[in-house]
């Protein structure tokens, strides 16, 4: 569906996130025809350069990071003709003449998506020159990467200043997993369907499981990672959301604030951890040298280059218990980290083991039924269940799965979840975006176990790179009676 033509904003572009991720997905929506004529992306960074310096830089991202496939000379050709380049440092004062004059070219009624993606520090600075310079104009928006802040305080200062410009609907607080196809899919499995609504509660469902690894150390990133660690960078925002979507109640209709509001509900239903019960509730984990797929890897230290010991964690794995009636006593495991075997996000929901059984001992152990959800790489779903071997013989019975993948039944590209989001911004759709109030209540959950970690004092348990975490987080689940799910991807 094209939308109206529009001016994207970027700055930081000249940035890895907009290099390796948001041109080429706006390559891709121009090149499906999504863009009307005339929509233009104004890049905007310090650095001395002008459009075809510009053009350059972003063609070398599109030969690097679209599949060859897709790179159409003449399309590529057209969307790199929509590229204008602006010298701009959006934290000073002064220098603003650039941008303000290419803006000046389009009409004050076309859509203006100023997109941050910059550290978030800059966040608050950029908007109030945007107000400053009388660029926000009424069609105009602003999408913040995460993270929002590194705790709550500062979310909240970075919330207040931003609103303090744009009011909370041209505001666009972005967390990429929520354009994962599959995710958006958790609300079609669960709200277009009639069977799984009917089971999703305390009743038949033992606990969920979440996991997202990742093969890659911090590639780069070690500035930022290591101020941040896994919780902040993962758990905070795209495994809570996940966590919302699998929990809430059914939003009473499919607009922004109705589903916003049950993901909130489900922030605050989080049982908060008090500090004695962190160390019993979580792990931390670090990687040192291993292997991954075969290749030997560095310890995270060694990435980082750095020479004295870092207290930040990779990998962690928690138990969160929700207080509703729904999900009384199931409790969410989830586990995230950097250099762990497989690149694979994956959402078990384990139902409750049968009461009783006539089948005789020989007929096999019944495994409970479980529901697989797989975001990435293979997105689909498998619904584990018990089914009789075939033969003449006795009667065996044996776990198998109803097995879908969506790829396969739809035979379709899967779109980067930039290209939904980036598309949205433009249509004006907060739904598959954090409100501020969302994004403040899941930090609210996070700094006590921050905090006690803090106060610890301690450093995280190293785990070898290509292996699933430190043992600890076994025992996290195997405390409980339950195992990990293991048959990953
Ligand atoms: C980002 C994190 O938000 O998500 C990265 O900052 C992480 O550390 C990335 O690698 C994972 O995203 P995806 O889409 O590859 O699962």
């Amino acid at each position: 569906i094209p939308v109206d033509t529009f001016d994207c904003v970027v700055f930081g572009a000249t940035g890895d996130l907009t290099l390796r991720k948001l041109l080429p997905a706006l390559y891709h929506r121009f090149r499906d025809g999504q863009a009307p004529e005339g929509s233009r992306i104004i890049a905007a960074a310090r650095s001395e350069m002008d459009d075809s310096n510009y053009r350059t830089r972003a063609e070398a991202a599109l030969q690097r990071h679209v599949a060859k496939d897709e790179l159409d000379p003449e399309q590529v050709r057209r969307f790199l003709a929509c590229l204008h380049y602006a010298q701009v440092d959006g934290a000073a004062e002064k220098g603003w003449e650039g941008l303000l004059s290419l803006l000046a070219e389009s009409p004050p009624d076309r859509i203006r998506v100023f997109y941050l993606a910059t550290s978030p520090d800059l966040y608050g600075p950029i908007c109030r020159n945007l107000a400053a310079h009388g660029a926000i104009t009424p069609q105009s928006r602003v999408v913040l990467e995460k993270p929002i802040g590194h705790d709550l305080a500062s979310a909240r200062a970075i919330n207040d200043e931003v609103g303090s410009v744009f009011a909370e609907p041209q505001i666009f607080r972005i967390d990429h997993y929520l354009g994962k196809e599959t995710v958006q899919n958790l609300l079609a499995l669960r709200f277009a369907n009639t069977i799984f609504e009917r089971l999703w509660n305390a009743d038949v469902i033992d606990h969920v499981q979440i996991t997202v690894g990742e093969t890659v150390g911090v590639e780069g990133r070690g500035g930022y990672y290591d101020r941040s660690g896994a919780l902040r960078d993962m758990v905070q925002n795209h495994m809570l959301q996940l966590l919302c979507l699998l929990a809430m109640e059914s939003p009473v209709t499919f607009g922004a604030d109705s589903l916003r509001d049950e993901k909130l509900k489900v922030l605050r239903s989080l049982k908060p951890m008090a500090p004695h019960e962190v160390e019993q509730l979580t792990v931390r984990g670090q990687y040192i040298r291993g292997a991954v797929d075969g290749r030997p890897v560095e310890g995270y230290l060694a990435d980082l280059g750095a020479e004295e010991p870092s207290r930040t964690e990779t990998f962690v794995a928690l138990k969160a218990e929700l207080n509703s009636r729904r999900w009384a006593n199931v409790p969410f495991y989830l586990r995230t980290g950097k250099r762990l075997p497989q690149k694979v996000s994956e959402i078990v929901v384990q139902f409750r083991a049968l009461p009783f059984t006539i089948f005789p001992a020989d007929a096999g152990t019944l495994q409970p039924n479980a529901l697989i959800i797989r975001l990435q790489p293979e997105e689909g779903m498998r619904l584990e269940m018990m089914t009789k071997e075939p033969g003449p013989g006795g009667l065996h019975l044996r776990q198998t799965g109803l097995d879908i993948s969506f790829e396969k039944a739809f035979g379709t590209r899967y779109p980067d979840a930039y290209e939904r989001l980036l598309m949205d911004t433009v249509r004006g759709s907060t739904v598959l975006f954090m409100r501020r109030d969302e994004v403040e209540a899941a930090w609210g959950w996070i700094e006590p176990i921050l905090d006690a970690w803090e106060a610890k004092g301690d450093t995280p348990r190293p785990y070898s790179a290509g292996s699933w975490g430190p043992t600890a987080s076994i025992a996290l689940i195997e405390r409980d009676g339950r195992t990990w799910h293991e048959d990953l991807g």
